[in-house]
């Protein structure tokens, strides 16, 4: 998502916004490579696992192609689609840097690729995990306009003092959300979709908890940052949370202030959902 602390001036060669040309042609066959890898990998799990909206987002953006995608033609589509565009920056960026792309419908993303022997893990966003995980659910456009308002929503949180609140709203929508369907339990979470241990483990193993969505208990959850989440929240629709989050989070920003965190595992006053019975222990 975003960096704090000292580097708040772009690195050498960044625009004064942070971004940088994507220099597409730099790519080497062997990047090509790891991005068709993790692909292929995902690509034969998701069906069944995704929900239809990252599903469809995926197909209409044609991912797969030629390796890492050239932003110029992503961009061409997408923006077609729902007005985003994916701009290309160096790494983490601080947080107003990435709100106010946000709020302007551009979506940061890592130019690098992970290494082949990085796959399963790395602990900075890379292109894969923000193009192949963030970009499909920007195709849907009551999702593509959630992402708008959450921008402009963090730059508000920022000056409010709450952004760690804020930022949890993210991690258990953006990054790791499920969505409740009639035929089950399904993905939309980028942190999900783009890690191949994850996108089997929140469905079907019996440990993690699934809750049903509720904005406060979100915002009062600690999340970490370090394995596969311990709790994951089920939406009933994307357009259920840009209601939800259209509303003006000052007067809860306040009541949360003098709210405890919550655990990170279910209580009695959670909703929960099971694992998909036809899929554990698969
Ligand atoms: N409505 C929120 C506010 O008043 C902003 C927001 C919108 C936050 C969308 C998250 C997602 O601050
Ligand atoms: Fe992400």
């Amino acid at each position: 998502m975003s960096a704090d602390f000292f580097a708040q001036v772009p690195p050498a060669g960044a625009r004064p916004d942070w971004t940088i040309d994507q220099d597409w042609p730099a790519y080497t066959a062997a990047e090509h490579g790891v991005w068709l890898t993790l692909y292929e990998r995902q690509a034969a799990l998701l069906p069944g696992r995704a929900c239809d909206a990252f599903l469809h987002g995926l197909e209409a953006l044609d991912l797969h192609g030629q390796g890492v995608p050239d932003l110029r033609e992503l961009n061409g589509k997408l923006s077609a689609l729902t007005g985003w565009t994916v701009v290309a920056v160096p790494g983490l960026v601080p947080d107003e840097v990435f709100f106010e792309h946000l709020a302007n419908r551009r979506f940061p993303a890592g130019r690098f690729i992970r290494r082949p022997e990085q796959l399963d893990y790395l602990q900075e966003p890379d292109i894969f995990h923000d193009v192949f995980g963030h970009v499909p659910m920007l195709t849907d456009r009551t999702f593509a306009d959630y992402m708008q308002a959450y921008g402009e929503g963090g730059l508000r949180a920022l000056r409010l003092g709450r952004l760690h609140n804020l930022a949890r709203l993210y991690w258990y929508t953006v990054e790791f959300g499920l969505l409740d369907t009639p035929q089950g339990l399904r993905i939309y979470g980028a942190g999900i979709v783009s890690s191949y241990g994850e996108s089997a483990y929140c469905l079907d193993d019996p440990r993690p908890d699934r809750l049903a969505f509720d904005m406060i208990r979100v915002m009062r959850t600690p999340y970490r940052i370090d394995d596969f989440q311990q709790v994951y929240f089920v939406l009933p629709s994307f357009q259920r949370l840009l209601q939800e989050t259209l509303q003006d989070f000052g007067p809860i920003y306040e009541r949360l202030a003098a709210l405890p965190d919550l655990p990170m595992r279910r209580t009695p006053a959670d909703h929960v959902f099971q694992a998909s019975p036809s899929r554990v222990n698969r």
